[in-house]
């Protein structure tokens, strides 16, 4: 099928090179030039494994056409997908400008007959909103769906090709319902998951349910991780023993200083909005928010018990992306902590092995080093904000040497305590004995 893409970002380009792998011929349109600009010559603006080499190939064989223009992108494509940004409101309620802008422009270019779908995140009723500003602008029949996204930020190549369900949101009306969905799974038929077929609303708050479920577990696993410094227990141990248990599952166990990212903090606080407005009283979604907020709080008050005063303190950084395996930052709990820490006067040098560069364009006074080891020099603690790999096996005992005070806190519980205080490391993590 001919495909057009609009929105170049994480969601956008990982579907727009999948489609084109399985054989679509696929538009990919931002308003960003310079993105547009890199991508015509196979380069991808972030990081994310799998993904250059496959846009590479599918520039190169014209599978897949990047461009600035609506009227190129929409001339020949059956089924438009906006993947652009929804970014959070002071108010926790989405922006939805991005979706809007595009619906605009989508309504001036759309071939006849084309399906328009929303695979953005977007509060329950906008996909419905969308057909009413095309409609109010064209003549040109078409229908619109939503087919949420799943994908996640370091692993979305492999997400999008083994995807664990496709969600299909379509029009209660029955003919347009049947239509609309057997084109879509067309579509994706060489996809294997579970089809869900639904309405454009329940496709729409599925997605919010599963990222709040997922921050749900997270904000447990970290109270009972409280819980665990508190009684001296392990909570690394307790994950174990729970997720062990098939109805509660291992995934998203894991205690640290809590979620962060473009979605779950974004989604939890839209999904609370969306209850406030219909004037339900969602009281586990706002207290899984406030769980999250205090956690990487928590962290620092740890710091400061520690250290004393933080002021002209030497704080030594790894990791700075939200996870592993991505170069986002936003919303990300070690930029946060960073920058509290600059705020009581401490001097904090950093290393991650993909976020430095977007890591220094928010926080300017931040150091940044080339290695991770640089890092440690004069500091008085360590910290470990993100789970990369790499820093499980650093070269301890240099680091040891480097450092003014051997102090490890680790807010992502990813080192063996007992092999790193074997090195002689006073090591504090969250919830581990
Ligand atoms: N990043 C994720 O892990 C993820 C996972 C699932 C769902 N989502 C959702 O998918 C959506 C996109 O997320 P993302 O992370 O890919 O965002 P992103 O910010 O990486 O990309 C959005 C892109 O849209 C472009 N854009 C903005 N307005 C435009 C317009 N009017 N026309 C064309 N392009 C425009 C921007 O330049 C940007 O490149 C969001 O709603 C997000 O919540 C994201």
């Amino acid at each position: 099928m001919n495909i057009a893409i609009i929105g170049a970002g994480y969601v956008g380009l990982t579907s727009a090179a999948v489609f084109a792998k399985l054989g679509h011929k696929v538009w990919v349109l931002d308003t960003a030039q310079e993105k547009i600009r890199l991508l015509k010559h196979g380069k991808v603006h972030f990081y994310e494994p799998q993904l250059p080499e496959l846009i590479r190939g599918a520039v190169k064989k014209k599978q897949l056409v990047p461009t600035e223009s609506y009227a190129v992108a929409l001339k020949s494509a059956d089924v438009i997908f906006v993947c652009v940004g929804t970014p959070p409101l002071e108010t926790g309620e989405s922006d939805l400008s991005q979706v809007f802008h595009a619906a605009e422009q989508i309504a001036k270019y759309l071939k006849k007959d084309c399906v328009v779908v929303m695979k953005s995140t977007v509060p329950v009723g906008t996909t419905e909103k969308i057909k009413e500003i095309i409609k109010k602008k064209t003549a040109v029949s078409f229908d619109v769906a939503s087919s949420p996204e799943f994908l996640r930020e370091g692993s979305a190549v492999s997400n999008t090709l083994y995807p664990d369900r496709i969600v299909i949101g379509v029009e209660s009306n029955h003919t347009a319902k049947i239509l609309t969905a057997k084109i879509l799974l067309k579509l994706h038929e060489k996809l294997l998951g579970e089809r869900v077929i639904t309405d454009l609303r329940t496709a729409e708050i599925i997605k919010y349910a599963s990222n709040a479920f997922l921050a749900t577990k997270i904000s447990f696993i970290n109270e009972i991780a409280n819980l665990c410094d508190s009684v001296g227990a392990n909570v690394d141990d307790v994950a174990l023993g729970m997720g062990l248990d098939p109805r509660i599952g291992k995934a998203f166990l894991k205690a640290g200083i809590g979620y962060g990212g473009s979605c779950f903090p974004k989604d939890t606080k839209a999904l609370h909005r969306v209850a406030i407005s219909n004037a339900y009283n969602f009281k586990l979604l706002k207290a899984v928010i406030e769980v999250n907020q205090t956690q990487r709080r928590l962290f620092l008050g740890k710091v400061r018990r520690e250290l004393g005063t933080l002021e002209k303190k030497n704080i030594g950084v790894l990791g700075l992306a939200f996870k592993n395996n991505t170069d986002d930052v936003r919303e990300s709990a070690a930029m946060d902590i960073i920058q509290w820490l600059i705020n009581e006067g401490a001097n904090v040098k950093a290393y991650d092995p993909k976020a430095m560069q977007n890591a220094k364009k928010i926080i300017h006074k931040l150091k940044i080093c080339k290695k991770p080891e640089e890092v440690a020099l004069k500091a008085d603690a360590l910290l470990i904000l993100t789970e990369w790999e790499e820093f499980k096996n650093l070269p301890w005992p240099l680091i040891k040497k480097k450092m003014r005070d051997a102090i490890i806190f680790d807010g992502r519980n990813l080192i063996n305590p007992q092999s790193i205080r074997k090195y002689g490391f006073k090591y504090m993590s969250i919830g581990r004995p």
